[in-house]
């Protein structure tokens, strides 16, 4: 008798009671997708799938493609993660995240006081780490693309020529940062000047920087004219890098991160980036309560969410950083037995304070900016990429010669032990800043598998907010039954720790939670923020198909065939 109980309780653990048939809401096609932040991006994705690439080729065109159509988060003037699954179920990552210059230094933001210097860490030169998402992509091209390079970037250099509309969302950010950009790049540069929904902006630099590097490869943008060029527009603005920065730059192939919920296996970015040891803890955490009968949403699922989320960022601050410059306990922080000592103290009584959280104790053990695409090809090839300048625009240093905005990835450092960054995290020694030391990231590219099969393709932009939004992403389709596109579409909220309160996209939820929340003492927090993330995700369904999710917070857009 025990053994059968023990076995049902098992059974409710390791997967899902209730499978239901849900109908897709997204863009369903048979074979291959690209969901993007821009159509240009997708449809660019999807032509060099449709010429035979797989979906290697297609990141590469994507990546790029989006440096060109969204040029807030698209970039070769920054960075980003990718995490893969082939078809034959072998999994990987790539780090292309951005390093320190030689010349950086631990209190290089700080005043004589060692106070933080306002603005340096963002809107400076210095605020610049040495960009990676060139070398990212050629060596993800070198290692599993199929198809030229200048076959893939022919479609790309023709867009920048031929130039990209206006959007409506697009035309808002322009016209926000415009003072912005004036203040750094003066009047006469590229996005200092007005432009309007419908107006076509184009992008004849940068189609000449794209060219030489068709020509030259990788080492055009690490050692050539790009370089040089480069080096020496950062150094007239009052920056560090030099060409050894440049010419020493490599992106990294990773371990990602694997774990088990219930009878889903997820794999996503591991450190430098937190998001797949954050999203592991998280997951874990929440494993035990039965949230599809908690309901999504409901104050117990809000609960069960922001207490699992409030201990795992407090780990993420203290403990993580670059793993080739500290050590990391992530075999401690993803364990079974110190996750369920972590969440001892959690009652749906009376909300947990974060300030008697802190990070937890491991013995002997002395961070809508950035942008996401998710691919799947027709031979079954998945990749998720997250990439990144940072803040909207990066430091919003253009580079009119080359045709491209420079990150302000320094600023995802911590500056100073507990004072925040731009995305109110805060930092400890893991995450100090020193010589070619990688900053951390939250930056969260997943990939999911059902019973071994792939599943979902998902990420997001957001800062901090990106782990959470990729969390309640898969568990909108997974415990609350909704379609791709739903499960992306749906109100989110968010809790980082610090500071402590849980932040809802505004006039999304209902005033009865908050009023239920408020009496257990949770602080609620539905105006600073007017979005959480732009999930873009693909869905496999059970007949095979694939539905995207194309968030609806912007520009996002999911084409296949
Ligand atoms: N720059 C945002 C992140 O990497 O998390």
């Amino acid at each position: 008798m025990k053994k059968i109980i023990f076995l049902l309780a098992f059974a409710v653990l390791s997967c899902k009671s209730n499978e239901k048939t849900v109908e897709p809401t997204g863009l369903v096609t048979s074979k291959a997708m690209v969901v993007s932040a821009r159509e240009e991006a997708s449809q660019i994705g999807v032509a060099i799938l449709r010429k035979g690439g797989n979906a290697f080729d297609a990141m590469v065109a994507t990546e790029l493609a989006l440096a060109v159509s969204h040029p807030q988060a698209g970039n070769i003037g920054g960075g980003g993660f990718m995490v893969f699954r082939k078809a034959n179920g072998e999994t990987g990552a790539i780090d292309y995240r951005e390093k320190a210059p030689l010349a950086a230094s631990k209190d290089m933001f700080l005043d004589k006081k060692g106070n933080v210097i306002e603005g340096k860490s963002t809107a400076t030169a210095l605020a610049s780490g040495i960009p990676g998402t060139i070398a990212g992509i050629f060596e993800v091209h070198k290692k599993y693309g199929s198809l030229p390079m200048s076959e893939i970037l022919e479609p790309v250099i023709a867009l920048a020529e031929k130039g990209v509309i206006v959007t409506k969302f697009q035309a808002e950010s322009l016209a926000y940062n415009r003072a912005s950009f004036i203040k750094r790049n003066g009047t006469n540069s590229l996005f200092s000047k007005v432009y309007k929904e419908n107006d076509t902006i184009k992008y004849r630099a940068l189609a000449a920087t794209l060219k030489r590097i068709a020509k030259n490869g990788r080492n055009e943008f690490y050692r050539g004219e790009t370089a040089q060029k480069l080096v020496a527009f950062l150094s007239k603005k009052g920056g560090n890098a030099t060409m050894e920065d440049f010419s020493t730059y490599a992106a990294k192939w990773r371990t990602p991160i694997t774990f088990q919920y219930k009878n889903l296996k997820i794999t996503s970015m591991s450190p430098p980036s937190s998001g797949g040891i954050c999203l592991n803890q998280i997951m874990k955490m929440i494993e035990p309560f039965n949230l599809s009968q908690m309901g999504h949403n409901s104050v117990k699922t809000i609960q069960v969410l922001t207490e699992s989320e409030r201990r795992a960022y407090a780990d993420r601050n203290y403990y993580l950083g670059d793993p080739d410059f500290v050590k990391l306990p992530i075999e401690e922080l993803v364990s079974p037995s110190y996750l369920e000592k972590r969440m001892k103290d959690f009652s749906f009584d009376q909300a947990s304070k974060s300030s008697d959280i802190a990070h937890g104790t491991i013995k002997g053990y002395e961070s809508n900016q950035t942008t996401h695409y998710s691919i799947v090809d027709a031979a079954g090839n998945a990749v998720s990429a997250t990439t990144t300048l940072n803040d909207n625009y990066g430091s919003k240093i253009y580079c009119d010669e080359l045709g491209f905005f420079l990150n302000n990835q320094m600023d995802d450092f911590s500056a100073k032990p507990g004072v925040t960054n731009l995305y109110g995290l805060t930092g400890r020694e893991a995450n100090s800043i020193a010589p070619e030391k990688r900053m951390l990231s939250s930056m969260t590219p997943t990939i999911v598998e059902k019973d071994n099969s792939l599943f979902m393709v998902v990420g997001t932009p957001g800062g901090s907010t990106i782990i959470t939004s990729v969390l309640q992403a898969i568990l909108n389709v997974y415990e609350f039954d909704m379609s791709m596109q739903e499960a992306v579409n749906a109100p989110r909220f968010h809790h980082q720790w610090m500071p402590d309160e849980i932040t809802f996209e505004p006039n999304s939820f209902d005033k009865k939670l908050f009023i239920d929340l408020k009496k257990k003492g949770y602080i609620i927090n539905e105006k600073n923020k007017e979005i959480i993330g732009e999930v873009d995700a693909i869905l496999i369904l059970p007949n095979g198909k694939l539905e995207g999710g194309a968030d609806k917070r912007g520009d996002n857009k999911a084409v296949g065939f």
